[in-house]
C-alpha cells in the first residue's frame, strides 16, 4: 500500500488559489496521482495528502472539497488506512472512490462486505438519478470498476443514484456533499469520468476555476525571492525541461544570484548540449558555467557493460565533477532543483513494493547525502504537463518545452554493452533520424518516447554487391502517460519504412533496422 508523509503547505498559496483548492486523500491507490492531475486539468488546485491526515492539517489548507482515492484494503481489516474521524465534522463536500465510497458507507453507518463476484474491468452504470455529479450524462455510461467489496447498506440519509450489474449500489448521494462511486473516474476507461469530476468540484464544491499553471509563476517567483535573500543559487542543468524551467524560475526571481552548471557528460543526443547552452546562456542571460566532462565519463564506462554498473559511474563521476565544479565558485547557499510533484510523492511514498528495485535512476538530482546547501525546488507541486505550461509562459522555446523524457544516463544505457565514442556516434546519427521523421510525421508530442538503441548483435546484409556484417539497430517508440506503464506505438508502416531506410543508408555500419513490439511491464521502456 502506498502512503504519502505529509507535505508542509505548499507555496504561499494566493487566496485566490487556496479558495479553489480540493485535497485528495491516499489511501493506497496507484491512482491517487492521477485523481490529483485531473483535478488540476479541471482548473483546481490539488494536494495529495495521506488518507490519514489530520482534520487540522486539512483545515490549515482551506479547502473546498476533499476526496478519497481507492485502495487496496478492506474497511474492515485491522489495519486499513482510515481518515480522521474529525475529518466528517469539517462539513465539507467528499467524493469518495472504490475503496474511499466504502469508507464513507462504514464510517457513516452503513454496511459494507465481500462480493461473490469482484468486478474488475469495464462496466455499464446505470444513472439512477440525473444531476449533481452526474450532470448532463447520459443514462447509461461505461466506467471502470475494480473492486473486491460492496456497500451492503448506505448510511443514513443517503439515496442510490447509479448502479451496474454486480454493483446493486454503484454510486450513491447523501447529506453536506457526501457522494461514493465505485468505480475509477480518474482513468481513461471511464470515458465521461473527467466530466463527473468536473461536476463535483464546479456542482458540488462550488469552485470557480482557477488554477491556472501560468499563474504559479508569480507565486513561485515570490515564494522564492522570500526564501533566497540575498543568498546564491546554483543549479544543475541536464538538458531536460524540468531543470530548465526551474533554472529559468529562480533566474527570474533572484536574477545573477543563480549560476547553472551544465556538466556535458558525453551522453547526450546529437546538438542537445549547444541548444541549452544557447537557450539559458545566449537567450535567457543566465550566468553558466559549462564543463566539457566527456572524455572523464567515457573513461569510468570503459570497459563496463552491466547496466546498473553504467548507472553507479555515471551518477558517481557525475558527482564528482559537479563537486569539483561547484567549490571553484566558492559560497553558495541554496542548490535548484527540478524536482517534480511525482517525485515527491514517489520519494516520499512509504511502499513496500518500491524496495524491490527494477532499475537505479540517476539523476542529476543523484547528489550527495551531506550536502552544504539547502534545496529549492519550485516544481515540487507541479506534474510534467503544468511544467511545460510554466515553460512557455517563461519564454522557453517549444522544443525544448516538449522535449521527450530522456534518461539522465543517457546514451550510455541505449548502447548494449560497452560505451565507446565509435559506438557513440553511431547511436546519435541513428537517433537522429528517428527525432527527424518522428517530428516530420507529426507524431513527436504523440508518442511519450521515440528512440533508437544500438544493440551488440551484428548481421549479414547485402549492400551494391557486397556482403555485409554489420550492426543492428532497434528502434522503440512508446505511448504513455507517466512512464510507469507503457504499450509501443502502432507508428504508420510508412514511417517505420522511413526510417529504416534512412538509418541504413546514412549510419555508417548498421545494416539492420527492427522495431520492438515489446509494452511494460512486461518489459520496459528503455533496454538497460
Ligand atoms: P523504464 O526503462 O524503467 O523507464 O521503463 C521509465 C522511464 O524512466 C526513464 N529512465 C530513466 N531516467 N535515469 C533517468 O533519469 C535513469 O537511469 C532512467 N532509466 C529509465 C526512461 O527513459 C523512461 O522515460
Amino acid at each position: 500500500m502506498t502512503t504519502v508523509d505529509v507535505p508542509p503547505v505548499a507555496l504561499d498559496v494566493p487566496s485566490a488559489v487556496a479558495q479553489d483548492a480540493v485535497l485528495v486523500l491516499d489511501f493506497g491507490s496507484q491512482y491517487s496521482q492521477l485523481i490529483a492531475r485531473r483535478v488540476r486539468e479541471a482548473h483546481v488546485y490539488c494536494e495529495l495528502l495521506p488518507g490519514t491526515v489530520s482534520a487540522e492539517e486539512i483545515r490549515r489548507r482551506k479547502p473546498r472539497g476533499l476526496i478519497f482515492g481507492g485502495g487496496p484494503a478492506s474497511v474492515y481489516a485491522a489495519d486499513a488506512p482510515r481518515p480522521d474521524p474529525a475529518v466528517y465534522d469539517l462539513d465539507l463536500p467528499i467524493l469518495g472512490i472504490c475503496y474511499g465510497m466504502q469508507l464513507l458507507a462504514h464510517d457513516l453507518g452503513g454496511a459494507v462486505r465481500p462480493t461473490e463476484r469482484r468486478e474488475y474491468g469495464l462496466a455499464s452504470l446505470v444513472v439512477d438519478e440525473p444531476g449533481g455529479i452526474f450532470d448532463r450524462l447520459p443514462d447509461e455510461v461505461p466506467v471502470w470498476m475494480s473492486h473486491g467489496d460492496v456497500i451492503e447498506a448506505m448510511p443514513p440519509g443517503f439515496r442510490r443514484i447509479g448502479h451496474s450489474l454486480n454493483s446493486p449500489i454503484a454510486a450513491m448521494a447523501g447529506p453536506s456533499g457526501r457522494l461514493g462511486i465505485q468505480f475509477h473516474p480518474e482513468v481513461v476507461h471511464t470515458p465521461l469520468g473527467r466530466e463527473i469530476l468536473r461536476n463535483f468540484l464546479y456542482e458540488v464544491c462550488g469552485c470557480s476555476g482557477t488554477w491556472q499553471p501560468e499563474s504559479f509563476v508569480d507565486m513561485a517567483v515570490r515564494d522564492i525571492r522570500n526564501r533566497v535573500g540575498a543568498g546564491r543559487v546554483l543549479c544543475a542543468l541536464s538538458g531536460g525541461v524540468d531543470s530548465a524551467v526551474a533554472a529559468t524560475l529562480v533566474h527570474r526571481a533572484v536574477g545573477d544570484q543563480l549560476t547553472c552548471v551544465f556538466v556535458d557528460n558525453g551522453l547526450l543526443r546529437r546538438a542537445e548540449a549547444d541548444r541549452v547552452i544557447d537557450i539559458m546562456s545566449r537567450q535567457h542571460h543566465i550566468n553558466m558555467v559549462h564543463v566539457d566532462a566527456t572524455d572523464r565519463f567515457l573513461e569510468a564506462l570503459a570497459g563496463v557493460t552491466d547496466p546498473e554498473e553504467k548507472r553507479r559511474r555515471i551518477g558517481r563521476t557525475f558527482i564528482e565533477v559537479f563537486e569539483q565544479e561547484s567549490r571553484t565558485l566558492g559560497d553558495v547557499d541554496f542548490l535548484a532543483q527540478g524536482t517534480l510533484y511525482p517525485d515527491v510523492i514517489e520519494s516520499t511514498a512509504k511502499d513496500t513494493n518500491h524496495a524491490h528495485k527494477i532499475k537505479t535512476h540517476h539523476n542529476v538530482g543523484g547528489l550527495p547525502e551531506d550536502l552544504r546547501f539547502s534545496l529549492v525546488e519550485p516544481l515540487r507541486y507541479l506534474f510534467k504537463d503544468e511544467v511545460r505550461k510554466v515553460g512557455l509562459a517563461l519564454g522557453l522555446p517549444e522544443d525544448l518545452v516538449w522535449r521527450q523524457p530522456f534518461p539522465g544516463p543517457g546514451l550510455a544505457i541505449r548502447i548494449i554493452g560497452e560505451v565507446t565514442r565509435e559506438r557513440l556516434e553511431t547511436l546519435r546519427a541513428a537517433d537522429w533520424i528517428v527525432i527527424d521523421e518522428i517530428k516530420r510525421s507529426g507524431l513527436y508530442r504523440q508518442v511519450w518516447q521515440s528512440f533508437a538503441i544500438l544493440t551488440p548483435i551484428s548481421s549479414v546484409g547485402v549492400m551494391g554487391d557486397g556482403r555485409t556484417y554489420a550492426n543492428v539497430v532497434a528502434i522503440r517508440i512508446v505511448q504513455s502517460e507517466d512512464g510507469m506503464t507503457a504499450d509501443w506505438a502502432r507508428i504508420p508502416y510508412d514511417v517505420l519504412g522511413d526510417i529504416s531506410r534512412r538509418i541504413v543508408n546514412e549510419v555508417a555500419g548498421v545494416n539492420r533496422v527492427v522495431y520492438d513490439i515489446s509494452s511494460k511491464p512486461p518489459s520496459t521502456i528503455e533496454w538497460e
